[in-house]
């Protein structure tokens, strides 16, 4: 009897620290990825993740942040803040106000915005639909007139898995939206 007594108290404890574990390592990212966790880390603005899918989110941001360089490109002609240029040994601060927000010129060519523009209800990613930003990613075709995309590293971009495109997507979709460029 004592010992059955014994016995439950150490499962007991066992199960209540094993839970505090769980706990302690999952807290809200139950079940996220390590990229996803990551990325939603590293994402330099507030994110609405109203009705989105977080592990989707934070992959994206992983591929757009850590991998794609996006904003290497997509910026808007400031990529850092005064004093938080990596490139002259300072520490990273990106230029909020500008990110992903187009305008800088790259090889010649304006890089666009790809933040979601105002005007359609959910406002859209660079204003275009899943489709035609999958068409731009893998093809590099313009949807507006079917240009081939010159600057753009799609030819890189086109072999990503349909996940990392729909993660992508749902990440741009959750950055805050600007009004269309005029
Ligand atoms: C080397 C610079 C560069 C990088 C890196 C880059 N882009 Fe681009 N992107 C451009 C330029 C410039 C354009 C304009 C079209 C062109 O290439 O002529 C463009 C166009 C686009 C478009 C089409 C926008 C529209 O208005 O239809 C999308 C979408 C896009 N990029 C997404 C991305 C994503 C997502 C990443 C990162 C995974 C990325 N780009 C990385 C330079 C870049």
């Amino acid at each position: 009897m004592k010992r059955t007594k014994l016995l439950m108290g150490v499962l007991g404890v066992t199960a209540l620290s094993l839970g505090l574990i769980g706990v302690g390592l999952g807290g809200h990212h139950d079940n996220l990825s390590r990229e996803a966790r990551i990325g939603l880390s590293i994402a330099p603005v507030t994110l609405n993740l109203r009705g989105k899918n977080r592990e989707l989110v934070g992959l994206g941001s992983y591929i757009v942040n850590a991998q794609g360089g996006c904003n290497d490109c997509h910026n808007n002609g400031t990529q850092y803040l005064p004093g938080g240029n990596p490139f002259l040994g300072q520490p990273k601060q990106i230029n909020t106000a500008g990110y992903l927000q187009g305008g800088a010129v790259v090889f010649g060519v304006i890089a666009p915005p790809i933040v979601p523009e105002l005007g359609t209800t959910p406002p859209l990613p660079a204003g275009r639909t899943y489709r035609q930003f999958v068409q731009e990613m893998r093809h590099g075709i313009n949807p507006d007139d079917g240009h081939i995309l010159q600057v753009m590293p799609w030819p890189d971009f086109q072999d990503m898995t349909e996940q990392d495109m729909r993660a992508i997507y749902e990440y741009l979709s959750a950055l805050p939206a600007i009004p269309p460029a005029p």
